[in-house]
């Protein structure tokens, strides 16, 4: 397997020769065949490599062509609202909450009609299609033969970490150990989650940084027709822009304002592609900005979990995954090669002279459930994932986290107790609690959102005795307004004088939408603390609210994580339960 070290070592070796042969493209093909605007190009091109002088970028990626606008089509697409939907993309049609402020491609449209996300036959009557948006000129996908300016990455920008300052940052995390919980049953036994010496992780996520997202990053794409890094790859200034927003998205200044924060760790997207370009057109060079980001956190004392967000052949269909409106994760050698790169990741991150630091390495975010992906073969593939990547790491207390699939983490149970045996609990659950996708939680109201979130406790905490259960993602966002004598009623908009909604511009909130997403964010953290191994908000730097760091300064997330202003909104839930040690080096605030 490739390491990124070896990847940019390929690409010196490809320098010196005048060409490789671009290889059969595994990962795409079924999804070419099975859109009748795709087209296989036909026999494989050679791509003439040429050298350029000193860049960040790897580029060993093929170029394709960008696809151009279907003029007749609609462009769902502004400053306001930014989807633009091709045949085959997954999408609802519209935003339906103050959500990613787009559309989430849940949806299958094949330019006439519209299908939900499991490719079943069932066409959803929605309102999908009378959403404008555009077509992209798909036929433009076209393989092209194109040079290809290829530079290599200083290998000492790889650099790793020191053993001798890491390796004892996991021993504070023991010392406290934990209370149970005091009421209702509903936290676990303390000894749950003692093992591996892993504190109780109060978490952030660094999306929209090494894997783009068209939502969180709007400048990046406004010029463009790109849906996602798939095809921002193939724009023509991609691996200029794409080195400009590695080094400025998230800077060291932007963890520094962490501290104080109560955070204590970093979950961090990032596509297979950094590790394995091969037949596609992404660009690398994000993993360099990984080693930043993981000695950014050893030096504030804080952990991270690499988190293999996007899988060959997309997992999900969601740009997030790199690829939006595709599932082909489960055909062809897409799982093995999705093995094949977790190895990679684990061969490097999971050694020893991470410890301490690198506490996870998660296997892959939100795989779809049914239709295209086989929950069955899901389950199996992380059996199969978790063996391989055990067998290369190094740290015996590194976690191995899988993400529910929309499962739900109770029906996980029976996998986590199989992997997990009698061992240590180096493997752990992953669930997104979010209440603004569907149409049920964007018709309730604040209190009833506060209600919903006291319900997770049983869940997670009987979860959490299993399996180290975590909130990899969770968000501020209801799809609410506020009405002058504070009742809150759901939707985007409002008519009675002086109410105010969620989407609404961040900057324009009064105080009592303030106070209302504040009381909604202290019940989540209040239920999270007492009844998982820990959480991670979306996303560092979001926009808006979204933003984490835009949320503390505006006061609707509690500064430390741990301070209330709401107390004890949810019966029966005790913070800081099963783990009592907060942070790598203790409760310093
Ligand atoms: C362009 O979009 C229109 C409207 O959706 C559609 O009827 C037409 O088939 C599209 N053309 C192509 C080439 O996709
Ligand atoms: C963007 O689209 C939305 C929905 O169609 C519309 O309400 C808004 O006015 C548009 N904004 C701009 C700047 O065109
Ligand atoms: C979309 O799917 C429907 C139902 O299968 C089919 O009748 C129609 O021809 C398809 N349209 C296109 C453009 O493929
Ligand atoms: C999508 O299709 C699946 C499988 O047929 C079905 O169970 C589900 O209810 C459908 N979802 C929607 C929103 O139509
Ligand atoms: C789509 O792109 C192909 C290839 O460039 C071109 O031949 C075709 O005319 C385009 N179709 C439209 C509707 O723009
Ligand atoms: C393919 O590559 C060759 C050699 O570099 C070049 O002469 C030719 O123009 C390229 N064809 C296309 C369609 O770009
Ligand atoms: C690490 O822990 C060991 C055992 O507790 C101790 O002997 C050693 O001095 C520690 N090293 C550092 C760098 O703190
Ligand atoms: C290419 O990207 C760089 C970095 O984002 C930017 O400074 C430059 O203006 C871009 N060039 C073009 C032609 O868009
Ligand atoms: C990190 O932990 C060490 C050891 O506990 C402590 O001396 C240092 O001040 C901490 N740094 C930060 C930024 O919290
Ligand atoms: C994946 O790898 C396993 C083990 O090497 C092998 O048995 C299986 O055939 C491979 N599957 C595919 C689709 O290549
Ligand atoms: C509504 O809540 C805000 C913020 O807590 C508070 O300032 C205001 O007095 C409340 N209004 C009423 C009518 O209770």
């Amino acid at each position: 397997m490739l390491t990124s070290l070896s990847t940019a070592l390929v690409a010196i070796v490809l320098l010196s020769g005048p060409a490789f042969t671009q290889r059969p493209d595994a990962t795409d093909r079924l999804d070419w065949a099975q859109q009748p605007h795709f087209k296989r190009p036909g026999a494989h091109d050679s791509v003439t490599v040429a050298s350029t002088s000193a860049a960040s970028v790897v580029n060993t990626a093929p170029v394709f062509s960008m696809p151009v606008a279907n003029t007749s089509a609609a462009v769902h697409s502004n400053s306001t609202i930014r989807t633009k939907v091709s045949p085959g993309i997954f999408f609802t049609g519209g935003s339906t909450g103050t959500g990613s402020g787009a559309a989430q491609p849940t949806g299958y449209w094949n330019n006439t009609l519209t299908y939900n996300h499991t490719r079943s036959s069932a066409v959803v009557p929605s309102r999908s299609t009378s959403v404008p948006f555009a077509s992209l000129n798909t036929t433009q996908y076209l393989a092209t033969n194109t040079s290809s300016s290829k530079t290599q990455a200083s290998a000492s920008t790889l650099r790793t970490l020191t053993k001798s300052s890491s390796s004892n940052q996991t021993v504070s995390s023991t010392s406290g150990s934990a209370t149970s919980a005091t009421k209702s049953g509903t936290v676990a036994s303390s000894t749950s989650t003692a093992d591996p010496k892993i504190p109780f992780l109060r978490g952030v996520n660094l999306g929209g940084w090494l894997v783009l997202e068209e939502w969180m990053n709007a400048e990046l794409f406004q010029d463009t027709l790109a849906i996602d890094e798939f095809t921002f790859s193939s724009t023509s200034n991609a691996s200029e822009a794409l080195a400009e927003h590695w080094a400025t998205f998230i800077t060291q200044d932007d963890i520094a304002d962490l501290v104080g924060t109560g955070i204590n760790a970093l979950r961090i997207p990032i596509g297979f592609w950094a590790f394995d370009n091969d037949n596609t057109p992404y660009h690398q060079g994000q993993d360099v900005y990984l080693e930043k980001a993981i000695g950014w956190a050893k030096q504030y004392n804080m952990t991270v979990w690499v988190d293999c967000h996007g899988s060959p052949g997309s997992q999900n269909g969601y740009s997030s995954s790199g690829r939006a409106g595709i599932i082909n994760w489960q055909e062809g050698d897409n799982l093995n090669r999705s093995i094949s790169v977790l190895e990679t990741i684990a061969a490097k991150y999971g050694a020893e002279e991470y410890a301490g630091v690198v506490v996870g390495i998660e296997l892959t975010n939100e795989p779809m459930a049914g239709g295209a992906n086989n929950l069955g073969v899901t389950r199996q593939w992380t059996k199969d994932a978790y063996a391989a990547v055990k067998a290369k790491v190094a740290n015996p207390n590194l976690q191995i986290i899988m993400h529910d699939a929309y499962a739900g983490i109770d029906s996980w149970i029976p996998t986590a107790q199989s992997i997990i045996g009698k061992g240590p609990k180096t493997f752990a659950m992953d669930t997104h609690l979010y209440q603004l996708y569907t149409a049920a939680d964007n018709a309730l109201d604040q209190p009833q959102h506060i209600t919903k979130v006291c319900g997770w406790a049983d869940t997670l905490s009987a979860s959490n005795t299993v399996v180290p259960t975590y909130v990899g993602e969770w968000s501020v966002m209801t799809n609410v307004c506020v009405n002058p004598d504070n009742t809150t009623t759901s939707g985007t908009s409002c008519t009675t004088t002086g109410c105010q909604c969620q989407a609404d511009a961040f900057g324009t909130w009064n105080a009592a939408m303030v106070a209302q997403v504040r009381k909604y964010v202290e019940a989540q953290l209040d239920v999270f603390e007492a009844s998982s191994s820990g959480y991670f908000a979306w996303s560092l730097k979001g926009p808006g609210a979204w933003g984490f760091l835009n949320g503390v300064d505006g006061g609707i997330i509690p500064k430390p994580l741990t301070a209330r202003e709401f107390d004890n909104q949810c019966s029966g839930s005790t913070r800081r339960a099963i783990r009592g040690s907060l942070g790598v080096a203790g409760e310093y605030w």
